[in-house]
């Protein structure tokens, strides 16, 4: 056990010198970026590196994101950054997008899991950017949850999953974009969306055109943090899917009734459209169809709430998946272990 720290990021002002001794230390700092909260190390030294898989109980073939504050550092990392992945960084970094490159010999094997590739993004949040300059050296940094669990979007969260594991939690408040980055394997030719995030398909295609996808086939993925469940909360969760959401919700109400009867305390993940029509235990209103970003900001948020509110079932409403509700999908669809019903 070790005693974690909680700091409040005052503003602009506030003085990062205690959390980036922290991260030269060796030590582990969770901290918050645009996407979802990091849990950060020195990615060149392995035996931080490998404080970060035991805190997280995170399984060692699983590889992690380099996090750097500057476009130039890339080439630290990378002798092989293309002309795409060049102009991808220009358009969208800092920003929810990782680019996977072919790695620098002197990159730990920790942190690629022994592959010849390095995961590398600049996250666009003033205290990420100013921790990494501060540290002065690559952080590495997975989503700061307990393996399988919903990604954190606040401190509170961190708290959660990690209390005791970690030297420190910066706290500055909720996440904006609330779930994590695109990822990118710029190796391949056309590059591959190996996980849908923050940056959407339609955006990445305007700017170096066409790309594939391979989040959902296979059973040998080429980014190996998809083979795992995900996003996992306690309960069991359903995902109603389909186009129209006025079927969405009659699927949804017929269900709630069927475990209701079953003596099931039941949690619905509800769009602001459909959401006071349920007479359910618990009902989190994720936000408008209007506006996915903001269903997508408050995603791992609802799993979590209904969690703690100690719910057996949580049935979740789907969304079109275009734009980032690509990315909204593919989690829920993890979070439900591909327990899917079409509406
Ligand atoms: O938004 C985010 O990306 C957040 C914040 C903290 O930056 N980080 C994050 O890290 O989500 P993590 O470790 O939870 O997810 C990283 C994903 C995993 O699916 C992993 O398998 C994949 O990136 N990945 C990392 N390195 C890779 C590599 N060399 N090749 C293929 N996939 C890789
Ligand atoms: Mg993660």
């Amino acid at each position: 056990m070790v005693k974690t720290e909680v700091i409040k990021i005052t503003g602009p002002g506030f003085k990062m010198a205690g959390a980036a001794q922290v991260i030269k230390d060796g030590g582990l700092v969770a901290f918050p970026t645009e996407t979802v909260y990091g849990l950060g190390a020195n990615a060149l030294d392995p035996g931080a590196v490998a404080g970060i898989f035991r805190a997280k109980g995170r399984p060692s073939d699983n590889p992690l994101i380099v996090h750097i504050s500057d476009i130039d550092q890339v080439d630290e990392l990378s002798d092989d950054v293309t002309v795409p992945a060049r102009r991808l960084m220009e358009a969208f970094w800092p920003g929810p997008l990782t680019l996977v490159l072919h790695k620098k010999p002197h990159i730990p094997d920790a942190i690629t899991a022994g592959l010849d590739t390095v995961a590398v993004r600049m996250p666009d949040h003033p205290a990420a950017l100013e921790l990494i300059r501060t540290a002065g050296v690559p952080v590495a940094a997975p989503s700061a949850n307990s393996s399988g669990k919903p990604s954190p979007t606040t401190a509170r969260h961190v708290l959660e999953d990690l209390d005791g594991k970690i030297e420190m939690i910066l706290d500055g408040g909720a996440c904006r974009v609330g779930l994590e980055s695109t990822v990118m394997d710029m190796t391949a030719e056309p590059p591959v969306i190996l996980r849908p995030g923050g940056v959407t398909r339609e955006e990445i295609e305007s700017v170096i055109g066409h790309v594939e996808t391979a989040f959902w086939q296979g059973t040998v993925p080429r980014s190996p943090g998809m083979k795992y469940r995900h996003y996992s909360p306690r309960a069991e969760v359903i995902v109603v899917a389909g186009d129209d959401y006025e079927r969405i919700y009659e699927k949804t109400a017929v269900l709630l009734r069927k475990y209701r009867s079953l003596n099931k305390k039941t949690g619905i993940l509800a769009s602001a459209e459909t959401a006071r029509g349920y007479p359910a235990e618990e009902v989190f209103t994720v936000g408008s169809r209007s506006s996915l970003e903001t269903v997508a900001q408050n995603l791992f948020y609802g799993l979590r709430f209904l969690d703690l509110q100690g719910v057996d079932i949580i049935i979740a409403e789907g969304y079109p998946e275009t734009g980032i509700g690509t990315a909204i999908m593919n989690r829920l669809k993890k979070a439900a272990g591909n327990n899917v019903i079409q509406a």
